[in-house]
Protein backbone atom coordinates (compact mmCIF):
# COMPACT_ATOMS: atom_id res chain seq x y z
CA UNK A 1 0.00 0.00 0.00
CA UNK A 2 3.05 2.24 0.61
CA UNK A 3 4.39 2.10 -2.73
CA UNK A 4 1.21 2.10 -4.63
CA UNK A 5 0.31 5.63 -6.34
CA UNK A 6 -3.15 4.35 -6.71
CA UNK A 7 -4.22 3.69 -3.07
CA UNK A 8 -2.25 6.83 -1.89
CA UNK A 9 -4.53 9.32 -4.26
CA UNK A 10 -7.39 7.31 -2.94
CA UNK A 11 -6.12 7.11 0.68
CA UNK A 12 -5.31 11.20 0.69
CA UNK A 13 -9.32 11.88 -0.78
CA UNK A 14 -11.60 9.98 1.22
CA UNK A 15 -12.96 11.41 3.60
CA UNK A 16 -12.95 8.56 5.75
CA UNK A 17 -9.00 8.92 6.01
CA UNK A 18 -9.41 11.30 8.63
CA UNK A 19 -10.80 9.77 11.11
CA UNK A 20 -8.38 7.04 10.95
CA UNK A 21 -5.20 9.16 10.28
CA UNK A 22 -6.53 11.25 13.46
CA UNK A 23 -5.96 8.27 15.48
CA UNK A 24 -2.61 7.69 15.02
CA UNK A 25 -1.52 11.41 14.23
CA UNK A 26 -2.05 14.52 15.87
CA UNK A 27 -2.52 16.75 13.87
CA UNK A 28 -0.73 18.91 10.61
CA UNK A 29 0.43 21.71 12.83
CA UNK A 30 2.57 22.41 15.79
CA UNK A 31 0.00 23.84 18.19
CA UNK A 32 -2.76 20.76 17.48
CA UNK A 33 0.74 18.64 17.99
CA UNK A 34 1.60 20.84 21.37
CA UNK A 35 -2.08 20.63 22.32
CA UNK A 36 -2.04 16.55 22.10
CA UNK A 37 1.23 16.61 24.41
CA UNK A 38 -0.38 19.31 27.03
CA UNK A 39 -3.70 17.08 26.85
CA UNK A 40 -1.17 13.59 27.67
CA UNK A 41 0.99 15.76 30.31
CA UNK A 42 -2.39 15.49 32.06
CA UNK A 43 -2.16 11.67 32.85
CA UNK A 44 1.40 12.15 33.79
CA UNK A 45 2.80 10.77 30.10
CA UNK A 46 5.72 11.98 29.47
CA UNK A 47 5.95 12.99 24.73
CA UNK A 48 8.43 12.76 21.69
CA UNK A 49 6.88 14.69 18.80
CA UNK A 50 8.14 13.55 15.94
CA UNK A 51 7.34 16.40 12.88
CA UNK A 52 6.54 13.86 10.16
CA UNK A 53 8.28 13.26 6.73
CA UNK A 54 11.41 11.12 5.48
CA UNK A 55 13.86 10.55 2.44
CA UNK A 56 13.45 14.12 1.28
CA UNK A 57 15.70 14.97 -1.56
CA UNK A 58 15.23 18.51 -1.89
CA UNK A 59 17.66 20.59 0.07
CA UNK A 60 15.22 23.56 0.86
CA UNK A 61 12.71 21.16 2.15
CA UNK A 62 15.75 19.31 4.21
CA UNK A 63 16.05 22.91 5.63
CA UNK A 64 12.46 23.44 6.14
CA UNK A 65 12.64 20.38 8.24
CA UNK A 66 15.10 21.36 10.78
CA UNK A 67 13.82 25.26 11.17
CA UNK A 68 9.88 23.44 12.06
CA UNK A 69 11.66 21.38 14.88
CA UNK A 70 13.65 24.41 16.23
CA UNK A 71 9.89 25.97 16.55
CA UNK A 72 8.14 23.09 17.84
CA UNK A 73 11.27 23.25 20.73
CA UNK A 74 10.30 26.50 21.09
CA UNK A 75 6.42 26.37 21.69
CA UNK A 76 7.14 22.92 23.75
CA UNK A 77 9.36 25.50 25.99
CA UNK A 78 6.86 28.48 26.27
CA UNK A 79 3.64 25.89 26.92
CA UNK A 80 6.43 24.66 30.08
CA UNK A 81 5.98 20.93 28.61
CA UNK A 82 9.71 20.16 27.63
CA UNK A 83 11.40 21.33 31.32
CA UNK A 84 13.49 18.22 32.12
CA UNK A 85 12.99 16.16 29.50
CA UNK A 86 9.15 16.03 29.71
CA UNK A 87 8.41 16.71 26.19
CA UNK A 88 11.31 15.70 23.51
CA UNK A 89 11.67 15.81 19.99
CA UNK A 90 12.23 12.35 17.47
CA UNK A 91 14.00 13.38 14.26
CA UNK A 92 14.38 11.23 10.97
CA UNK A 93 17.91 11.80 9.66
CA UNK A 94 16.46 11.19 6.45
CA UNK A 95 13.85 14.40 6.57
CA UNK A 96 16.58 16.56 7.26
CA UNK A 97 19.22 15.91 4.64
CA UNK A 98 20.68 12.06 4.85
CA UNK A 99 19.05 10.70 1.71
CA UNK A 100 20.35 14.28 -0.35
CA UNK A 101 22.30 13.38 -2.96
CA UNK A 102 25.43 15.34 -2.00
CA UNK A 103 27.17 15.73 0.86
CA UNK A 104 23.59 13.81 2.29
CA UNK A 105 25.33 12.78 5.89
CA UNK A 106 27.00 16.58 6.62
CA UNK A 107 23.87 18.13 5.91
CA UNK A 108 21.79 15.99 8.45
CA UNK A 109 24.65 16.21 10.87
CA UNK A 110 24.35 20.41 10.42
CA UNK A 111 20.66 20.17 10.87
CA UNK A 112 20.36 17.81 13.52
CA UNK A 113 23.21 19.69 15.18
CA UNK A 114 21.07 23.01 15.03
CA UNK A 115 17.77 20.79 16.46
CA UNK A 116 19.81 19.92 19.53
CA UNK A 117 20.75 23.24 20.52
CA UNK A 118 17.16 24.36 20.35
CA UNK A 119 16.37 21.10 22.71
CA UNK A 120 18.96 22.38 25.14
CA UNK A 121 17.70 25.73 25.33
CA UNK A 122 14.42 24.18 25.92
CA UNK A 123 15.82 22.05 28.28
CA UNK A 124 14.95 18.81 26.66
CA UNK A 125 16.31 15.89 24.72
CA UNK A 126 16.31 14.49 20.80
CA UNK A 127 16.04 10.76 19.75
CA UNK A 128 17.28 9.92 16.42
CA UNK A 129 14.55 7.57 14.96
CA UNK A 130 16.23 4.48 12.88
CA UNK A 131 15.00 3.96 9.13
CA UNK A 132 16.02 0.88 7.07
CA UNK A 133 18.84 -0.74 7.14
CA UNK A 134 20.94 0.75 4.73
CA UNK A 135 21.43 4.18 7.16
CA UNK A 136 21.98 2.28 10.50
CA UNK A 137 25.71 3.46 10.17
CA UNK A 138 25.27 6.68 8.72
CA UNK A 139 22.82 7.36 11.66
CA UNK A 140 25.19 6.01 14.59
CA UNK A 141 27.60 8.05 13.10
CA UNK A 142 25.88 10.92 13.53
CA UNK A 143 24.35 9.74 16.75
CA UNK A 144 28.42 9.58 17.92
CA UNK A 145 29.25 13.40 16.64
CA UNK A 146 26.24 14.63 18.28
CA UNK A 147 26.67 12.93 21.50
CA UNK A 148 30.24 14.65 22.00
CA UNK A 149 28.44 18.19 22.35
CA UNK A 150 25.11 16.98 23.91
CA UNK A 151 25.56 13.42 25.69
CA UNK A 152 22.22 12.99 25.85
CA UNK A 153 21.48 12.28 22.19
CA UNK A 154 19.08 8.69 22.00
CA UNK A 155 19.73 6.48 19.29
CA UNK A 156 16.56 3.96 18.07
CA UNK A 157 18.10 0.22 17.52
CA UNK A 158 15.84 -2.36 15.99
CA UNK A 159 15.62 -6.03 17.26
CA UNK A 160 14.85 -7.19 14.19
CA UNK A 161 17.92 -6.64 12.96
CA UNK A 162 20.70 -9.55 13.23
CA UNK A 163 23.43 -6.54 14.52
CA UNK A 164 21.43 -5.51 17.36
CA UNK A 165 22.27 -7.11 20.11
CA UNK A 166 26.22 -6.09 19.78
CA UNK A 167 25.16 -2.70 19.58
CA UNK A 168 23.19 -2.71 21.86
CA UNK A 169 26.27 -3.83 23.92
CA UNK A 170 28.16 -0.59 22.25
CA UNK A 171 25.54 1.91 23.38
CA UNK A 172 24.60 0.25 27.02
CA UNK A 173 27.32 2.82 28.65
CA UNK A 174 26.40 5.63 31.42
CA UNK A 175 24.28 8.46 29.59
CA UNK A 176 23.85 6.39 26.69
CA UNK A 177 19.96 6.78 25.62
CA UNK A 178 18.55 3.54 23.62
CA UNK A 179 15.23 3.41 22.49
CA UNK A 180 14.87 -0.65 21.63
CA UNK A 181 12.07 -0.97 19.20
CA UNK A 182 10.95 -4.47 16.86
CA UNK A 183 11.73 -2.52 13.59
CA UNK A 184 9.12 -1.43 11.26
CA UNK A 185 10.65 -1.53 7.39
CA UNK A 186 10.44 -4.41 4.81
CA UNK A 187 13.94 -5.96 5.39
CA UNK A 188 15.89 -8.96 3.66
CA UNK A 189 16.92 -11.92 5.67
CA UNK A 190 20.33 -11.22 4.90
CA UNK A 191 20.15 -8.80 7.51
CA UNK A 192 17.02 -9.29 9.43
CA UNK A 193 15.25 -11.74 11.32
CA UNK A 194 11.30 -12.71 9.58
CA UNK A 195 9.60 -14.63 12.05
CA UNK A 196 7.88 -12.81 14.98
CA UNK A 197 9.20 -15.22 17.46
CA UNK A 198 12.92 -14.55 16.00
CA UNK A 199 12.22 -11.07 16.51
CA UNK A 200 10.85 -11.67 19.76
CA UNK A 201 13.55 -13.56 20.89
CA UNK A 202 16.16 -11.03 19.69
CA UNK A 203 14.29 -8.12 21.81
CA UNK A 204 14.45 -9.88 24.46
CA UNK A 205 18.14 -10.78 24.66
CA UNK A 206 18.34 -6.74 23.50
CA UNK A 207 16.38 -5.51 26.92
CA UNK A 208 18.35 -8.04 29.00
CA UNK A 209 21.97 -6.35 27.62
CA UNK A 210 20.41 -2.85 27.84
CA UNK A 211 19.12 -3.44 31.27
CA UNK A 212 22.23 -5.36 32.83
CA UNK A 213 24.32 -2.15 31.65
CA UNK A 214 24.64 1.67 32.56
CA UNK A 215 22.55 3.30 30.26
CA UNK A 216 19.01 4.46 29.92
CA UNK A 217 16.74 1.91 28.04
CA UNK A 218 13.54 2.98 26.37
CA UNK A 219 11.21 0.17 25.88
CA UNK A 220 9.36 0.61 22.62
CA UNK A 221 6.80 -1.50 22.25
CA UNK A 222 2.55 -2.45 22.79
CA UNK A 223 3.50 -5.99 23.21
CA UNK A 224 2.46 -7.50 26.17
CA UNK A 225 5.06 -10.15 27.05
CA UNK A 226 7.83 -7.67 26.18
CA UNK A 227 6.40 -5.11 28.42
CA UNK A 228 6.02 -7.38 31.00
CA UNK A 229 9.36 -8.38 30.57
CA UNK A 230 10.75 -5.12 30.51
CA UNK A 231 9.68 -4.53 33.87
CA UNK A 232 10.75 -8.06 35.48
CA UNK A 233 14.24 -7.29 34.18
CA UNK A 234 14.64 -3.56 35.35
CA UNK A 235 13.24 -5.28 38.93
CA UNK A 236 16.29 -8.04 38.53
CA UNK A 237 18.59 -4.94 38.27
CA UNK A 238 17.32 -3.46 40.58
CA UNK A 239 16.73 -0.36 38.14
CA UNK A 240 14.75 3.07 39.84
CA UNK A 241 11.49 4.01 38.09
CA UNK A 242 13.06 7.21 36.81
CA UNK A 243 16.21 5.00 35.04
CA UNK A 244 14.11 3.35 32.02
CA UNK A 245 11.08 4.40 30.66
CA UNK A 246 8.04 2.60 28.18
CA UNK A 247 7.08 4.04 24.92
CA UNK A 248 4.25 3.46 22.49
CA UNK A 249 2.68 5.29 19.95
CA UNK A 250 0.32 7.72 19.80
CA UNK A 251 -3.49 6.29 19.58
CA UNK A 252 -2.32 2.31 20.09
CA UNK A 253 -3.28 1.01 23.65
CA UNK A 254 -4.34 4.26 25.27
CA UNK A 255 -5.43 2.37 28.22
CA UNK A 256 -2.57 0.23 28.44
CA UNK A 257 -0.52 3.68 28.35
CA UNK A 258 -2.16 4.88 31.45
CA UNK A 259 -1.97 2.02 33.09
CA UNK A 260 1.88 2.28 32.94
CA UNK A 261 1.65 5.67 33.73
CA UNK A 262 -0.27 5.50 37.16
CA UNK A 263 1.45 2.61 39.07
CA UNK A 264 4.59 5.17 38.57
CA UNK A 265 6.52 3.84 35.91
CA UNK A 266 7.45 6.36 33.14
CA UNK A 267 5.27 6.22 30.14
CA UNK A 268 6.03 8.23 27.02
CA UNK A 269 3.96 8.77 23.86
CA UNK A 270 5.22 9.03 20.40
CA UNK A 271 3.57 11.80 18.93
CA UNK A 272 3.71 11.85 15.09
CA UNK A 273 2.14 15.02 13.33
CA UNK A 274 2.18 17.09 10.10
CA UNK A 275 0.92 17.03 6.60
CA UNK A 276 3.52 14.08 5.64
CA UNK A 277 1.33 10.85 7.65
CA UNK A 278 0.64 8.65 4.57
CA UNK A 279 4.16 7.13 5.22
CA UNK A 280 4.17 6.60 8.69
CA UNK A 281 0.12 5.20 8.81
CA UNK A 282 0.66 2.53 6.29
CA UNK A 283 3.30 1.49 8.61
CA UNK A 284 1.07 1.22 11.07
CA UNK A 285 -1.61 -0.57 9.00
CA UNK A 286 1.36 -3.09 7.97
CA UNK A 287 1.42 -4.30 11.74
CA UNK A 288 -2.60 -4.51 11.85
CA UNK A 289 -4.35 -6.20 9.58
CA UNK A 290 -7.29 -6.04 11.26
CA UNK A 291 -7.06 -2.20 10.93
CA UNK A 292 -6.48 -2.41 7.26
CA UNK A 293 -9.96 -4.07 6.49
CA UNK A 294 -11.16 -1.23 8.34
CA UNK A 295 -9.76 1.39 6.78
CA UNK A 296 -10.23 -0.38 3.37
CA UNK A 297 -14.50 -1.21 3.85
CA UNK A 298 -14.56 2.88 4.61
CA UNK A 299 -12.18 3.74 1.40
CA UNK A 300 -14.76 1.56 -0.51
CA UNK A 301 -17.91 2.97 0.57
CA UNK A 302 -17.20 6.27 1.53
CA UNK A 303 -14.48 7.34 -0.95
P1 LIG B 1 3.73 -5.98 17.63
O1 LIG B 1 3.65 -5.36 16.28
O2 LIG B 1 4.02 -7.45 17.70
O3 LIG B 1 2.40 -5.64 18.39
C1 LIG B 1 2.11 -6.11 19.69
C2 LIG B 1 0.68 -5.73 20.07
O4 LIG B 1 0.54 -4.31 20.10
C3 LIG B 1 -0.37 -6.18 19.07
O5 LIG B 1 -0.77 -7.51 19.28
C4 LIG B 1 -1.47 -5.16 19.33
O6 LIG B 1 -2.16 -5.49 20.52
C5 LIG B 1 -0.69 -3.89 19.57
N1 LIG B 1 -0.46 -3.12 18.31
C6 LIG B 1 0.71 -3.06 17.63
N2 LIG B 1 0.59 -2.25 16.56
C7 LIG B 1 -0.68 -1.83 16.54
C8 LIG B 1 -1.41 -0.96 15.67
N3 LIG B 1 -0.85 -0.39 14.60
N4 LIG B 1 -2.72 -0.72 15.96
C9 LIG B 1 -3.29 -1.29 17.06
N5 LIG B 1 -2.64 -2.11 17.91
C10 LIG B 1 -1.36 -2.38 17.66
N6 LIG B 1 10.38 1.44 14.11
C11 LIG B 1 11.49 1.68 13.37
O7 LIG B 1 11.82 0.89 12.48
N7 LIG B 1 12.25 2.80 13.61
C12 LIG B 1 11.96 3.68 14.59
O8 LIG B 1 12.68 4.67 14.78
C13 LIG B 1 10.81 3.42 15.41
N8 LIG B 1 10.46 4.26 16.44
C14 LIG B 1 9.49 3.86 17.33
C15 LIG B 1 9.25 4.62 18.47
C16 LIG B 1 8.32 4.18 19.41
C17 LIG B 1 8.12 4.98 20.66
C18 LIG B 1 7.58 2.97 19.19
C19 LIG B 1 6.58 2.47 20.19
C20 LIG B 1 7.77 2.27 18.03
C21 LIG B 1 8.71 2.70 17.08
N9 LIG B 1 8.92 1.98 15.90
C22 LIG B 1 10.03 2.28 15.14
C23 LIG B 1 7.93 0.96 15.44
C24 LIG B 1 8.30 -0.44 15.88
O9 LIG B 1 9.45 -0.89 15.22
C25 LIG B 1 7.15 -1.43 15.58
O10 LIG B 1 6.92 -1.46 14.21
C26 LIG B 1 5.85 -1.12 16.31
O11 LIG B 1 6.10 -0.62 17.59
C27 LIG B 1 5.01 -2.39 16.46
O12 LIG B 1 5.72 -3.36 17.19
P2 LIG B 1 5.32 -3.83 18.68
O13 LIG B 1 6.61 -3.90 19.44
O14 LIG B 1 4.33 -2.93 19.25
O15 LIG B 1 4.84 -5.30 18.53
Amino acid sequence: MSDSDLIRSAVLKAPVSRSVVSRYVAGESVDEAVAVAAELRTTNRLASLDYLGEDTTDRAHADATRDTYVHLLEALAREDLAAFGAAEVSVKLSAVGQALPQDGDAIALDHARAICEAAAAAGTTVTLDMEDHTTTDSTLQVLRELRQDFPWVGAVLQAYLHRTEADCRDLAAAGSRVRLCKGAYKEPESVAFQSKEDVDKSYVRCLKVLMAGEGYPMVASHDPRLVEIAGALAAKHGRAADSFEYQMLYGIRPEEQRRIADRGDQMRVYIPYGEEWYGYLMRRMAERPANTMFFLRGLATKG
